[in-house]
């Protein structure tokens, strides 16, 4: 109880006392969820998660929740928690400062429930946006997703809960993710899905990587001696401790000798097994002792041992702001044709509201990131077909959040006559939008953990309301309320069109200020909207139809284990997001880094610098008549001997300006961020040659550029 010593020092003196049978009560979990309650997991706090304390010595007993985008499975206590918008929401935001906000509020709410750990943290990358994970992380480009996740992890650790990262790695898909086996080549994997992690634990010691379902190049990702010893714990000198995804450890002996350090939700290979496996060598002991020690370090790391916060109400007005504030800076303007937006109050006499229960809520996530909604769901869900487990009940409901589109709508309109249409009859929907001054129609994508996207369309006939609605007015704006990318056969009919992603439990009043320009949107797109999903990589997901829905009724997810095991081979390799379309020369409906504003901005007089510090000089001038703020982006054409794609992002700022004002802007590239990774040596290095700098305002909207010499 020494504060003076560090945390590896006060966790050896710990691990020294402790008998064998204490050292593997830490390594396991205690039961699963929805499955019978043991004498343990009376003892849990209701989270996903929950490993024994130690009372004897003052080891305080691990609760973990998931908390994607807020803590989780409040309903089942009775428990307020803020549902923030979702991951992708906040990482259209590109502000760090943004993140770690995010990430403290969780923190705080975590802690105020009495949870010692996080769930959340999820970094998958986007490589295939029909993941129905994609609102759970933080895009396509592992450069932004490992600089946010570091943020949102580091604030949410400094509220005394442990942090994690998650799927380790390469889950790309939720198809048939507990057989699938994904194939790439070391580089490929340093260079895209073992990035953000890369980045994220250098740049902030996060306590817990949660090791994924899926096989990597043969092996389990939670036995995979490459991804956990070589990678992870020696070349990274990750100092926490590897957890196994709900049900995905596999063995006991060679988990443990590969990296493994807990095993989740139960104790099926971590308990007797493990105890036996010590007591014949196969497990060294001193192996056992690293893995507690990893546990104890962790918890020693985030104060769980001192004087622990109190539990207390959540700040439930706080979050409500901060809700709002997060759904604002990450609804992105997609198209804004004849500068139909903003709305004017003044001179609207009627508005038509149309869809996606825009008169009751928005819509969240499913799965394990969902939250439930305060005062229950806005939309109630039809009774489940007989014999659905409630796992299976979770992946398919919706969860709506009270927070009433229309309701806001009406509040910035008081004068106009608002009227709300379900959009069931596009026809009736059309003819309202036809005697109104504006149409405002809402789509909507449901998206789950555990089930991929069928197709990009959006779901019931949402393309032909769409139509209907933009061809009865073309005053139309199209509000989309998705969990990642969605094809629009309707664009050209449509005059605006503003990405709100799963916004959040004030998602209906950031949109409402956004539409009538209280709030000048200012999210860009963290992944790319293809025109056709005929210009993806793969024209569909990986591996058998039956592997890509949520268990049937009365199954488990480990229904898809008896499921012949397949590969995934994302041979589109270091071509993911926005490289894929520029590789390929395709063009994307809308690209990476995309979002428009009310205002307009200029950019000019760049100077570069290459060599050991490279960076970027500019000035930014807001031309417009308001404020608002412009994520300038930086993007890099590496030598052509590298063998990359044709640029990257390196770098990025987001860059307040008032009307008519312009600021010099510099921006430093962290040369690990323009480096390669060389599999015969297995470092990363920064090929000598000249490096194309760009600057601008998206992917695809580069105005500066200027070569510079690098890597000598
Ligand atoms: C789930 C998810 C993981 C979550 C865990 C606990 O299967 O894959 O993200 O944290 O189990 O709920």
């Amino acid at each position: 109880m020494d504060k003076s010593l560090s945390p590896d020092q006060r966790a050896d003196l710990l691990l020294a006392q402790m008998t064998l049978d204490e050292k593997i009560l830490l390594v396991h979990g205690n039961g699963r969820l929805f499955g019978p309650p043991t004498a343990a997991s009376l003892l849990s706090n209701g989270g996903a998660g929950y490993v024994v304390g130690i009372p004897r010595l003052g080891i305080p007993a691990l609760q973990m929740a998931d908390a994607a985008v807020g803590v989780t499975r409040g309903a089942a206590r009775g428990r307020y928690s803020t549902a923030l918008p979702s991951n992708v929401a906040e990482a259209s935001s590109w502000d760090p400062a943004l993140a770690c906000q995010y990430g403290a509020l969780i923190g705080r709410e975590l802690r105020d429930q009495g949870y010692t750990m996080s769930l959340g943290g999820g970094v998958n990358l986007a490589r295939e946006p029909r993941n129905g994970r994609t609102f759970e992380y933080k895009g396509e480009d592992p450069i932004l997703a490992g600089r946010l996740a570091a943020e949102e992890m580091k604030c949410l650790q400094a509220q005394g809960v442990i942090g994690d990262i998650k799927h380790f790695a390469a889950n790309d898909q939720e198809t048939g993710r507990n057989i699938g086996n994904v194939i790439l080549s070391k580089r490929v994997l340093r260079e895209t899905d073992l990035l953000p992690f890369e980045i994220a634990l250098k740049q902030t010691e996060i306590g817990g990587v949660m090791c994924s379902y899926n096989k990597v190049n043969g092996d389990w990702a939670c036995e995979n001696q490459y991804l956990l010893n070589d990678f992870l714990k020696r070349n990274l000198g990750f100092k926490g401790f590897v957890v196994s995804d709900w049900g995905g450890t596999h063995s006991t002996a060679k988990a443990a000798l590969a990296g493994l350090d807990m095993e989740q939700p139960d104790s099926e290979y971590y308990g007797d097994k493990l105890k036996e496996a010590v007591a014949k060598g196969e497990v060294p002991a001193e192996r056992l002792n690293d893995m507690v020690k990893r546990i104890l370090r962790a918890q020693f790391a985030a104060g769980q041992f001192d004087n622990r916060a109190p539990a207390r109400v959540p700040d439930v007005f706080g979050g409500l702001e901060f809700a709002a504030r997060v759904a604002e800076r990450g609804t992105v303007l997609l198209k804004n044709g004849g500068n139909l937006l903003p709305l004017s109050a003044a001179k609207l006499k009627s508005i038509a509201v149309i869809g996606a229960h825009a008169d009751v809520g928005v819509l969240s996530g499913g799965g394990s990131a969902q939250v439930d909604a305060a005062g229950g769901n806005a939309v109630p869900p039809p009774p489940p077909p007989p014999g659905t487990s409630p796992l299976d009940r979770m992946l398919r409901t919706p969860m709506w959040h009270p927070s009433s589109p229309l309701k806001a709508i009406a509040a910035k309109a008081p004068l106009a006559k608002v009227q709300f249409h379900d959009g069931a009859d596009p026809a009736a929907a059309a003819a309202l939008a036809k005697a109104s001054d504006v149409a405002i129609v809402f789509v909507n994508q449901p998206a789950s953990e555990g089930r991929d996207l069928a197709t990009l369309s959006l779901p019931e006939n949402q393309d032909r309301l769409v139509e209907a609605v933009a061809a009865a007015n073309p005053r139309t704006v199209v509000v989309l309320e998705t969990g990642g990318a969605v094809t629009m056969p309707w664009i050209e009919g449509a005059s605006s069109v503003l990405e709100a992603w799963y916004p959040g439990i004030r998602g209906g009043e950031a949109i409402a200020a956004i539409l009538f320009g209280e709030v000048n949107p200012s999210g860009k797109l963290v992944l790319s909207f293809p025109k056709s999903e005929a210009d993806l990589p793969h024209a569909k997901v990986f591996g058998p139809a039956e592997a890509a829905t949520p268990a049937p009724a009365g199954g488990t997810p480990d229904f898809r284990r008896q499921l012949p095991p397949f590969d995934i081979v994302y041979n589109e390799g270091l071509q993911v997001g926005y490289k894929w379309y520029d590789a390929q020369d395709k063009v994307p409906l809308f690209p990476f880094g995309h979002g428009l504003s009310y205002t307009t901005y200029a950019y000019s007089g760049m100077h570069a610098s290459g060599g050991r510090n490279p960076q970027v000089v500019f000035t930014l001038k807001n031309t417009g008549k308001r404020a608002g703020i412009e994520v300038a982006q930086v993007y890099a054409t590496l030598p052509a001997a590298a063998g990359e794609p044709p640029k990257r992002l390196v770098a990025w700022e987001p860059v307040e300006l008032q009307a008519g004002e312009s600021k010099t802007v510099t921006i430093a590239i962290d040369p690990f961020y323009l480096s390669i990774f060389n599999e015969q040596k297995d470092a990363w290095e920064l090929p000598p040659g000249d490096y194309k700098l760009w600057v601008g305002a998206s992917s695809r909207n580069l105005p500066l550029s200027e070569t510079v010499r690098a890597g000598e």
